[in-house]
């Protein structure tokens, strides 16, 4: 070759890396406008912001994986794994549908769900809270149905599911009895329940802290224990989340049903005497942190590590923390920051690093060496349709039951520490076991929610077979029976 043409050859080639380039971040920072515009259409410190922030990363990291378990579409797929599935209770001492050597029960994982005390109705709350979803459009996309600007229930409700007990309010003893009843049959041992600080809350509600006094209470009644989830808000800061701990462990530390536990292999970790090993696997309670990720590593540094200025470790607030993982990044932030562990609540598969069950083993195997504690979160689809309906993109077929019970399946391949099951009613999201029914009011929506395959009962069913296949119960179940609604 002519060096002449080498150097043309190599100006040509240099302009087009250049156009490339400034197409591609054009593209990017078009992107990123409109992810801020969409923030900032959403209330801040509610779930919904978090959920829609979030859908950035796969789309950022150009990673969008075809959902593995998602192809219910079509009709003709073949079920994933599930040869015979019978009716569930009675087959919950059956084989599962894996050959993989069953029990690893030396250390059984406790099995915890996320629970949301957010509902209300006019009956016990004088207005809706939450059922009633209040519409939030996205700036280019229009919703499909027609639906109206706000739902209005009891018909009209903001989720695809109906719940048996109707648009209950979170408040009524009578549903939170029945609840926790459901739980507890359905081989569960804790309740992750969310929380906001005092007189605040997402904005689709009302504050409910005062309600946790009651929710402690049931637990104990049905050999529950409680842990709370730490929701995200506008002030949030390392130094606030302490004033939170100290709020919560004064207040509620005492109660039987507070669920405590050790910090995994901490003491160890840092080469302590035995006196000060046996100081350190005293139980502490437990805090999920919903979108840790919010909080700069360097402020949670001063919580979450024995030096820093606002630390609670040895002291009467320490905790078990636990951190969210969206992107594969936030392990290592999460470990930097003192944590004790970490979490991955989407029940969307492939919707980020954390939620794509594929990514757990290496995830578990992560948390081993650092001595962390693994929680996968493990859900039976996702369907947020009804309350945001342009991100059909993230929706999960349940495919009846298979794709809870994959990850379940994998839940226990990692070997997770603990298993979180997201969720017990979080029906905006479609990620709920707890009992649905078919229902459809033609006077007021042409919507017909979808039914669980197999009856009301179906996900709670699952669940007890799938702790029974795969875990250890930690507590003999009361009722013995998963109670049907009559
Ligand atoms: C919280 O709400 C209660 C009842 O509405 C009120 O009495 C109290 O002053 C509020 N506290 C704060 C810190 O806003
Ligand atoms: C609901 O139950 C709690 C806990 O048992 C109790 O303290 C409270 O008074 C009950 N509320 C009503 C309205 O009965
Ligand atoms: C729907 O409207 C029809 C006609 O107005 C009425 O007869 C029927 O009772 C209504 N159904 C419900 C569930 O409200």
């Amino acid at each position: 070759m002519k060096p002449v043409f080498v150097l043309k050859f190599l100006t040509a080639f240099t302009l087009c890396l250049t156009f490339i380039s400034g197409m591609y971040f054009l593209a990017k920072s078009s992107e990123d406008a409109e992810l801020k515009v969409h923030a900032k259409e959403y209330p801040i410190g509610g779930k919904v912001k978090i959920v829609h922030d979030t859908l950035k990363e796969p789309e950022a990291e150009g990673a969008q994986p075809p959902p593995p378990v998602d192809d219910v579409d079509n009709p003709d797929a073949e079920p994933a794994v599930e040869v015979k599935d019978s009716a569930p209770t009675t087959s919950a001492t059956k084989a599962p549908t894996t050959k993989e050597p069953l029990k690893d029960n030396a250390h059984p994982p406790s099995i915890q769900i996320f629970y949301y005390p957010w509902y209300g109705n006019p009956q016990v709350d004088g207005k809706w809270f939450h059922w009633n979803h209040k519409y939030i459009p996205h700036w280019s996309k229009t919703a499909d149905g027609g639906l109206p600007p706000d739902h209005s229930p009891p018909a009209d409700i903001g989720a695809n599911f109906y719940p048996e007990l109707g648009p209950y309010s979170s408040r009524d003893n009578k549903t939170i009895e029945k609840h926790m009843k459901w739980i507890s049959a359905a081989g569960i041992d804790v309740v992750v329940v969310s929380w906001y600080p005092k007189n605040m809350s997402d904005e689709q509600g009302e504050p409910w802290d005062t309600l946790m006094p009651t929710l402690l209470d049931y637990c104990e009644s049905f050999k529950l224990k409680l842990a709370f989830h730490l929701e995200p808000y506008k002030t949030r800061s390392a130094e606030s989340v302490r004033n939170d701990l100290v709020y919560i462990i004064d207040k509620y530390g005492k109660h039987p049903a507070l669920y405590r536990m050790p910090p995994k292999g901490k003491a160890k970790a840092q080469g302590k005497s035995d006196v000060a090993v046996e100081e350190k696997t005293k139980e502490l309670p437990l805090f999920y942190v919903y979108d840790s990720y919010l909080v700069d590593t360097n402020d949670w540094r001063r919580l979450a590590t024995s030096d820093g200025d606002v630390t609670i470790r040895e002291t009467e607030y320490d905790a078990v923390l636990l951190g969210l993982v969206v992107k594969e990044q936030d392990r290592l932030e999460i470990q930097k920051s003192g944590f004790d562990g970490m979490y991955t609540y989407f029940a969307a598969d492939g919707f980020s690093y954390g939620s794509k069950m594929d990514n757990w083993p290496a995830m578990s195997e992560f948390c081993k060496k650092h001595d962390l504690i693994f929680s996968p979160s493990v859900g039976p689809g996702y369907d947020d349709r009804r309350v945001r309906p342009w991100n059909g993109i993230n929706r999960r077929e349940r495919n009846n039951g298979v794709y809870y019970k994959e990850h379940f399946k994998m839940a226990h391949t990692a070997k997770a520490d603990i298993v979180s099951i997201t969720s017990f009613n979080e029906w905006h999201e479609g990620t709920q076991i707890e009992p649905a029914i078919p229902f459809k009011d033609a006077n007021v929506t042409h919507y017909d929610y979808i039914a669980y395959d197999k009856g009301p009962e179906q996900y709670l069913e699952i669940t007890l077979e799938m702790v029974k296949t795969y875990f250890t119960a930690h507590h003999e179940n009361i009722p013995m029976q998963i109670e049907r609604i009559v």
